[in-house]
Parts: structure tokens; C-alpha cells; sequence
């Protein structure tokens, strides 16, 4: 399929999608200020409570704690859903917010923050109009008007990467914006070349240790892949088809010839009537599709046509940790798999109303070992309630040992886990030992990274930097850990004088 055809298809598609999704149904976001009480009273999750336009645009010096090492400098960044209301309306679903980027600049003796919302077409449209124009992932909006494409909808808000001079803000089904890094103005929606206006980018791409950067896109049957090059100019597009068309495709890993995709089987239900009770309040709910496996689909990064597709007992995967190829050839590749789509359908949903969520399945850290050449796969679990995983960035698609992840897991309490991280670990995939920090069930523990200490070679001559949400101080903090040492704790902090949304995905990029 030529480009000019791809565009056409996937406009085809998204129209279609569009048209389903607006259907017959009614259901509408909910009143804003049924849920103030419940913010007011649950201090851990406030900042679920989100920012206005006004508090959209932050700025701030953090309070130092402990010791920050003159040798770390440079920008670490997030995204996440940051905007629930609008015009007395509330979201229903975590992920349908609009995206803000947190730059938290690291050095000569200080850490400052900056933190902007993304302004897509959406964001700035829904400003002028005082209201919710855009039916989002989860929350249908009454008289959304026909759109063009993806990006009349995109809300940039799930991952943030500086590439080549500039940020990218990453969403799941439309185009990366890019922001510039001095002060995160938005710069606009980036085409990557002539004809693949708002292809999808998605948001979680790969960047190999010399700077190349891959990605998959999916819209309909078609299965993008891209390849940009560390100066942010496009090599190659390839567009194949999915082995499973529709169902949600969020992160993927490359080798140094693969790329590989985990093909979940979960669905939309567009068909379904909205909320729990199909009385249109509430969000449309996903559902593991009956019958279909956990696909993994693994193509050779030069020519996608040469595939295999591998298939194992059903569960849901957001997230990949790393793949390499062994000396035999065989793929391996770590994710993180959950066994339903309660935190789709339910933990996501609770935590936009401010509620305390029920417990949903614990996730576990897998391990696949793909065959090529006879189609076989091996699985190996570790029961470790584990996500966001993060590996050395230095040796992306190749092997590593440790993989690094928040958790919800209680060694010590009745309550086996809960929907909201509050601990770091390390797992040593070589011998299932877990080692980990807890900051204690007042606190939310949003993605770590791996930040390389200058000058050095082994994985765990590494720092660990993430934010947690600390429900005491009411205010987000810096944290730096020390990857050898990482059951000691934070070596270093820097607390914000206010708190952030809770975000995504983020990266470091140093000075
Ligand atoms: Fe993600």
C-alpha cells in the first residue's frame, strides 16, 4: 500500500470508528462537584483531583534534601492526564485527561521544575468553548462534532521523550507533539514525512543506545512500524497488517533485528451500553475477548513481512521491559502481565471519583523465550506485583538483568497489594531475588528510570530517579536512589512546594 493510500485507509477507519463510537448512546461525563468531598477526604488521592488551565502552567524551585551529586545534570521528564474538568464536568476515566509535561531540571546545586499542559487542538478548542467538545477513551461527550483524523482528539498525554532538540509528547493512537525543551512551549503535532499527517505514533517508543528511535503505530488492521534516526529525521514507515486487528496495543521492545509487539486480547466494547448498569453513566467497558490468546508478534525491523506470530494463554499487557536475542537465536522478552481488565474497567475508573479502590488481580513480572525458527515459546512468571518496568537505557535491545519496577506488593499486611504503587524493585531476572524500597501506604510511587552514572559501564552503577506523591507533605517529590543500594532509600530528594498530577511515563535525558 502506498503512503497516500495508508493515509486514506486509516482515515476510513478512524471515521468509522468515530461514527460507532458516537452511535446512540447518551452517556455523559459526570457533575464535577460530586466528587469534591471525596477528594477533600482521602489525601492520597487528591492529585487525582487534576489541574485547571491556570494551574496547568508551573513553575518552581524544590526544597534539596540529602545529597545530589554535582555529576548528575540534566532534564527528567513526565506525562500524564492532568485535566479531568471543564465547564462543571468530571471525566470518568483516568486516561481520557489532557496531558501535561513535567521537566524537572537537575544541576549546579539546584532542582527546578517546570510543568506545562500540552496544547493540542483539543485542549486549546475545549478552552475557547468553556466545555468538553471531544468524546475521549472513556467518557462519551454529547455533539461531538465529525473529526479528520486522530489528532482532533489526541490529548498528548501519556509519555514524554526529548529526541533530537526537542520534547515529544506521546499518545497512544495520533500524533507525538512536540514541545520545545527551554520551556515547554507547544510546538505543534510532528509529521514525520509527506502523506503520514496524523499516522499514529505511539507512545512508547525504543531509542537504541546510538540514539535510533522505533515505534509502532496501530489504527484498523494496519501495524505501523517507524524508524527515525538519532536526528530526528525519518528512515523508513513500513505499514503491514495486525494479526489482531482492534484490540488495545500499547508498548513494544526491539532486539537488534526485531521488533516485537504484545497483542493483548481486550477490546472496546463500543457495542456495549455505557456504565455498569448500561444507564449511560460511566465509562464503555473493556473485555478480554473470549476464546483468543495473548498474541506476540515479532517482525524483522528491515522488512515487516518477515513475521511470526506466537500465541499463549490470554492476559492483558501494558507494558514491556526490554528483549535481546540470545547467541541461539531465540528472543527473549520481559513484560509485565495482569490477568484481566479490572484496572481498565474499575481501578482507573475509581480513582477519577476519589474512591478507595477494591483490589483488582496482581500483575506479574513474565519472561517469554521465542522461537523463530520452530514457532515455540517458553513462559516463565515471578509473582511480583510489579509495573512500570524500566531497564539500563544503555542496553536497550540487549540483555539485561535487572529490571526495575514500582510495586503495589505488601510483604508484611494482610492486603496482598493495591491498585496504587508505594514501593521500588529491582528484579535480578537471572535468579527471581527481589530487592526493593517502601515509602509506606501514604505515599504513591509513579515510574522510576534508570539514570547512568557518568563515566561507568555496569547496570547497577546506575541512579534510580522517579516522583512519588507524598500524602503528608501534600506535595510531589524528586526522588534518587542508588541502584546498588536501592533498599537504603532515596540518597537524595527534592520536594516540590505543590504536587503534580500523577503521570506515566517519563525519561532522563542529561546534560
Ligand atoms: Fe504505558
Amino acid at each position: 500500500m502506498g503512503a497516500a493510500m495508508q493515509r486514506r485507509h486509516f482515515l476510513q477507519v478512524l471515521a468509522a470508528a468515530a461514527a460507532t463510537a458516537s452511535g446512540t448512546a447518551t452517556a455523559k461525563p459526570a457533575r464535577a462537584d460530586r466528587f469534591t468531598a471525596a477528594f477533600e477526604s482521602q489525601p492520597l488521592l487528591r492529585p487525582f483531583k487534576g489541574v485547571g488551565d491556570a494551574t496547568g502552567d508551573l513553575q518552581g524551585r524544590a526544597l534539596l534534601r540529602g545529597r545530589w551529586p554535582t555529576e548528575l545534570r540534566g532534564r527528567f521528564y513526565r506525562n500524564g492526564p492532568a485535566l479531568f474538568e471543564r465547564g462543571g464536568e468530571r471525566y470518568h476515566h483516568w486516561f481520557d485527561g489532557d496531558g501535561m509535561v513535567q521537566q524537572f531540571t537537575i544541576g549546579n546545586g539546584e532542582v527546578t521544575h517546570r510543568g506545562r499542559l500540552v496544547q493540542t487542538t483539543k485542549l486549546r478548542a475545549e478552552l475557547a468553548a468553556g466545555r468538553f467538545l471531544m468524546s475521549a477513551f472513556g467518557t462519551q461527550v454529547d455533539g461531538t462534532p465529525p473529526v479528520g483524523g486522530p489528532d482532533a482528539f489526541n490529548t498528548a498525554n501519556t509519555n514524554a521523550l526529548e529526541h533530537a532538540g526537542r520534547v515529544l509528547a506521546l499518545w497512544e493512537g495520533g500524533s507525538a507533539w512536540a514541545l520545545d525543551p527551554k520551556d515547554l512551549s507547544t510546538q505543534g503535532p510532528v509529521t514525520w514525512g509527506k502523506d503520514l499527517a496524523q499516522v499514529p505514533f505511539s507512545a512508547h517508543p525504543k531509542v537504541d543506545a546510538a540514539g535510533h528511535l522505533w515505534n509502532i503505530g496501530t489504527f484498523g488492521k494496519a501495524m505501523v512500524v517507524w524508524h527515525i534516526d538519532p536526528a530526528g529525521q525519518l528512515v523508513k514507515v513500513q505499514v503491514g497488517e495486525s494479526p489482531y486487528p482492534g484490540g488495545m496495543v500499547h508498548d513494544m521492545a526491539v532486539t537488534a533485528r526485531w521488533v516485537v509487539v504484545p497483542l493483548p486480547p481486550i477490546q472496546l466494547q463500543f457495542n456495549k451500553p455505557f456504565g455498569p448498569d448500561g444507564n449511560g453513566v460511566g465509562p464503555r467497558p473493556f473485555a478480554m475477548d473470549a476464546g483468543q490468546p495473548l498474541r506476540v508478534l515479532v517482525m524483522d525491523k528491515n522488512d515487516i513481512t518477515k513475521r511470526r506470530v506466537f500465541e499463549l494463554p490470554p492476559q492483558m499487557v501494558f507494558h514491556v521491559g526490554n528483549a535481546h536475542e540470545r547467541s541461539d537465536g531465540r528472543i527473549v522478552l520481559s513484560f509485565i502481565g495482569v490477568p484481566d481488565a479490572w484496572f481498565l474497567n474499575e481501578g482507573a475508573v475509581a480513582l477519577m471519583q476519589g474512591r478507595e479502590q477494591a483490589d483488582g488481580a496482581a500483575s506479574s513480572t513474565q519472561l517469554l523465550t521465542l522461537d523463530m525458527a520452530s514457532g515455540r515459546v517458553q513462559q516463565h512468571r515471578f509473582d511480583n506485583d510489579a509495573e512500570f518496568p524500566r531497564v539500563d537505557p544503555r542496553r536497550v535491545g540487549q540483555r539485561t538483568r535487572w529490571l526495575l519496577t514500582g510495586t503495589g506488593w505488601d510483604v508484611h499486611a494482610s492486603r496482598q497489594h493495591h491498585a496504587l504503587l508505594h514501593g521500588v524493585q529491582l528484579l535480578d531476572t537471572e535468579t527471581g531475588r527481589q530487592r526493593r524500597f517502601d515509602h509506606g501506604e501514604h505515599a504513591i510511587v509513579e515510574e522510576h528510570v534508570f539514570v547512568p552514572k557518568p563515566g561507568k559501564t555496569g547496570e547497577l552503577d546506575a541512579w534510580l530517579l522517579g516522583t512519588t506523591f507524598d500524602a503528608r507533605r501534600q506535595a510531589t517529590v524528586l526522588n534518587l536512589l542508588d541502584a546498588a543500594h536501592i533498599e537504603d532509600g532515596p540518597i537524595a530528594q527534592a520536594v516540590l512546594p505543590y504536587l503534580l498530577p500523577p503521570g506515566f511515563h517519563g525519561n532522563f535525558t542529561a546534560a
